[in-house]
């Protein structure tokens, strides 16, 4: 077969690791087509928004970017070059039609299901110059049957979906609807994508699902799985994200204690510390049942450090409601966490709520739980300080010499090891806690190997 002509492809992506994930397949799924990756949308032959849904805000991102390409495309138009313009993802899936019509330019529109589809929808859209194509299917059969084998070299730490989609219907969310019902994949497709990017350089592997603990593959449970991959040699470290409360079964929390490549970090999203909110939610479990699980949790891993998410200004939410929600977070101790304002989401049930909470107090509300949040990261930080522990290098520092790498939890780690290499995991004494990173030094008996 002939070399495909040369081509660039930008892609942005917005949102989750999910859609991190589904960019970087898409990539590797077009390199056989000639494209390669340009670093800037201006001169790319094609260019994809990889788009999230989850809140108002971040699909309006979309629209506004839409504009700008708008105008990128006739400033190329006018120089006689083409350039296809695709957006996939969640708002592609939950809007395609209308989308098409506020920005009829778009050449391609298609679902995080579909992108494997990707070359036809280019053939076709080269081919039908004008007219759109729109893929928003849920195809029967799974995009990872027919995507390729990883390609191309793989990050220190890689992301592997494993199970997408969702069956709680929590009433805010939208991703039931755009991400559809719950599928897992099959356990031999994930060794075997675990094996290449461990081929290709990956030291730690970070397992994708909206629901991940709800993993079902063959009937394995999540547990089981991990047990699986951890044998895998060159796993440096396993990581899962993002786990519902009630889907945390015995055996996953046992694999905290007995799996020692799995991480003693975990999102485990409470959304609110009211009952009365968590009900109106229909997220199945109480707070204390949140604050039991982490009990267990704890008791089987004593350092494990947990992050969450946070809703703020769910409609009926008062202000008692928000104070059972700060209690709750005095109570845990979060090391991070992610806070919104309830966006109200076309479709989902809360979205037709009574009593909003007006858009002043939710601010208000943010802010106070924010800042809370924040103190307890930087507390958790400082209590890092002074302590020797495992860095896994990713990429360069600020200068040379320095590496960057992170903690077992997540944090970012800047470090002075001009004798390491990335991809290694160092033993390092960390000496200082940034606003947004620790820094460290070689632990002895590292320097001196
Ligand atoms: N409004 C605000 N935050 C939301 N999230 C999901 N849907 C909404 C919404 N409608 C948040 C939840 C979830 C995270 C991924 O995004 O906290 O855990
Ligand atoms: Fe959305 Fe997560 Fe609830 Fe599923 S569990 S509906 S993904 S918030």
């Amino acid at each position: 077969m002939p070399a495909a002509e040369p081509k660039t492809l930008f892609i942005r992506t917005y949102g989750c690791q999910m859609n991190v994930y589904d960019s970087e397949r898409m990539a590797e799924l077009l390199a056989p087509l000639g494209y390669r990756m340009a670093a800037a949308p201006d001169d790319a032959d094609m260019i994809i928004l990889n788009t999230c849904h989850i809140r108002d805000k971040a699909s309006e991102k979309v629209y506004s970017e839409l504009g700008r390409l708008r105008r990128l495309r006739e400033v190329r138009a006018a120089g006689g070059k083409r350039m296809i313009l695709a957006v996939a993802g969640c708002v592609a899936q939950a809007e395609g039609e209308e989308m098409l019509r506020r920005a009829p330019f778009i050449d391609i529109v298609l679902g995080p299901q579909t992108y494997h589809r990707l070359p036809e929808m280019i053939a076709r859209a080269s081919r039908v110059s004008g007219v759109p194509v729109l893929d928003i299917e849920f195809p029967p059969i799974p995009k990872f049957d027919a995507l390729p084998a990883r390609s191309g070299a793989a990050s220190v730490s890689a992301f592997l979906s494993v199970q997408e989609g969702c069956d709680k219907f929590c009433t805010f969310c939208v991703v039931p609807y755009t991400r559809g019902v719950e599928e897992s994949r099959p356990v031999d497709q994930i060794v075997a994508e675990a094996e290449q990017l461990l081929a290709q350089g990956a030291r730690e592997i970070t397992l994708l699902g909206q629901n991940v603990n709800a993993y079902h593959g063959d009937g394995w449970s999540l547990a089981r799985l991990i047990r699986r991959l951890a044998k895998l040699p060159g796993l440096a470290r396993l990581r899962y994200t993002t786990s519902h409360p009630s889907d945390m079964d015995d055996g996953l929390i046992a694999a905290h204690g007995e799996v020692e490549v799995l991480m003693p970090y975990l999102h485990l999203p409470v959304q609110t510390g009211s009952d009365r909110v968590l009900k109106a939610m229909n997220r199945q479990h109480t707070a204390d049942d949140y604050r039991r699980l982490v009990e267990r949790l704890r008791a089987t891993r004593s350092d494990l450090a947990l992050s969450s998410d946070f809703i703020v200004g769910f409609p009926g939410e008062t202000a008692a409601d928000f104070a059972a929600t700060m209690a709750l977070v005095d109570e845990i101790g979060f090391a991070s966490a992610f806070s919104f304002k309830y966006s109200p989401r076309p479709g989902t049930p809360a979205a037709s709520g009574l009593d909003p909470v007006r858009e002043a107090e939710k601010a208000e509300r943010l802010t106070v739980l924010q800042a809370r949040l924040e103190a307890q990261r930087r507390e958790f930080a400082n209590t890092c300080v002074g302590r020797v522990l495992p860095v896994l290098l990713e990429k360069p520092g600020r200068h040379a010499g320095q590496l960057l790498g992170r903690s077992p939890y997540l944090q970012p780690v800047h470090i002075e090891a001009a004798t390491a290499r990335i991809g290694d995991e160092v033993s390092a004494r960390i000496a200082a806690a940034g606003p947004n990173s620790l820094a460290g030094e070689l632990a002895v008996a590292e320097a001196d190997a």
